[in-house]
This record gives C-alpha cells, structure tokens and sequence, in this order.
C-alpha cells in the first residue's frame, strides 16, 4: 500500500476505533486494525537488568531517573488522563492509536507513546553482547548492505534528530527502514513496526554526557543494542 493511502487507512481506523470504544468500550476487531506485534498494558513493566547494568555508557543514576521518573511518569499522567474512560482498560497500542486521531486527546497521545517508546527503548538494550538471527541479518544485508551501514544510518538518525525525539529500526512494506521521530512520535501511526528505538531526549543522556548526544549514541549503537529482541520482534512481525 502507498504510505499516503496506508497513513490514510490507519486514521481512518485510529478514528473509528476511537469513536467506536468512546461509544461502547469495544476495541476495534483484529481484522480492521493496522498489523500490531504487541498489546501493552498499561502499567510500567519492570526493568530487564540492573539499574547499573548499562554503565558506562549509561550510568545507573541516568537509568534510575529515566525509569523511574521520567517512564513511570507517563504511565501515572496517562492512568490519570483515561481514568472512567473506556480507554482505561484498552491496550496502550489501542489508546495511542486513537489518541492520535484525536485532536484533543494530545496529551493522552503523548504520554501513552511516551509510555509505549521507553518500553521498547528498555528492550533495545542489553548488557550482554548480541547479534541479529540469520533471518534478521539477511533482511539488513538486503536493506543496508551491511550491519555497519545499518549502524551507521541509525548513528546519523540518533545524532541529527532536531531536539527530543527517538531513532528507530522498523519494518515498513517488508523492508528494514531507519526513521526518527520528534517528541512523543511512534512509527506505528504509519503502519510501520519498531523494532528497536534509541531514546535522545536530553534525559537519556545529560547527566552522563551533558550535551554530547553524539558519544552517548555511539555508545548505545556499538556496546549496548539487543539485536536478540529486535530479532524477535522481527521474527514476530514476519510470521
Ligand atoms: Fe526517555
């Protein structure tokens, strides 16, 4: 589908569904919604390693606030944003969806993809060194030519992103894509699938790296990335 007519048909479906659970609480039918490999709820999921297992590129006091400020923040402003509504027992893919379509539902937007992003953003990490699966590998082989080309395209995303925003891997029409996205932004309102994303919020990296996002990337591109879940995610999205 063309990215203009795809974006059309997810609004479209973003609105319907919206109205549809405003009116009677039912969440739109898998049939009618965009491809989704995930159905979050809305709670803040625990954190997959240590506060201090991403040192040092990422210290544990930058984990600390960023998780346990900045993330559990959102889930807290957005249960309190949906609470009595029928969003409140949606899935956060369900509210973010809606909510986009929503033009004054801005703030649940924001704070249910802001919800949604560090829940991936924690998953696109790990401590442990790790490589794409043979299917994942061969799709960035076909896409980018090679990982350090993929690695180097999501460097220049991260880095070159203007103000808050994220860096992405996602899935689109079958093909591995690099995007960015500003503020609160998930590739999902396109149709596409994430992958693995890289927070550069300034909090992400201001108290270890104050202003240098570029070495806080480089950090996280070379040392940190968990190619064994974006491989899941990917084997997920492809099935
Ligand atoms: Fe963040």
């Amino acid at each position: 589908m063309h990215s203009d007519s795809r974006r059309g048909f997810i609004q479209t479906v973003g609105l319907a569904g919206g109205l549809a659970w405003m009116a009677s609480a039912t969440p739109a039918s898998a049939a009618t919604a965009p491809k989704m490999i995930d159905h979050s709820p809305q709670t803040l999921p625990p954190l997959p390693y240590a506060p201090d297992a991403l040192a040092p590129v990422i210290s544990a006091r930058t984990v600390d606030f960023h998780y346990n400020k900045h993330h559990a923040g959102y889930f807290t402003n957005l249960a309190k944003l949906v609470a009595g509504t029928p969003w409140a027992s949606s899935s956060l893919e369900e509210v973010i969806l809606a909510a986009a379509a929503a033009p004054d539902k801005r703030a649940v937007f924001n704070n249910a993809a802001q919800a949604w992003n560090h829940n991936l953003y924690w998953q696109s990490l790990s401590p442990t060194p790790s490589t794409p699966s043979p299917a994942l590998a061969s799709a960035i082989t076909r896409d980018f030519g090679t990982q350090a080309a993929l690695e180097a395209d999501l460097t220049k995303a991260a880095v070159g992103q203007f103000g808050s925003g994220w860096a992405w891997l996602v899935l689109s029409d079958g093909k591995l894509k690099v995007a960015a996205t500003s503020n609160a932004g998930n590739p999902m309102l396109e149709g596409d699938v994430p992958l693995l994303v890289i927070d550069v919020w300034e909090h992400a990296y201001y108290l270890d790296e104050q202003n240098r996002r570029a070495d806080y990337v480089e950090g996280v591109v070379h040392k940190l990335l968990n190619w064994g879940n974006a491989s899941r995610r990917y084997a997920t999205a492809t099935a």
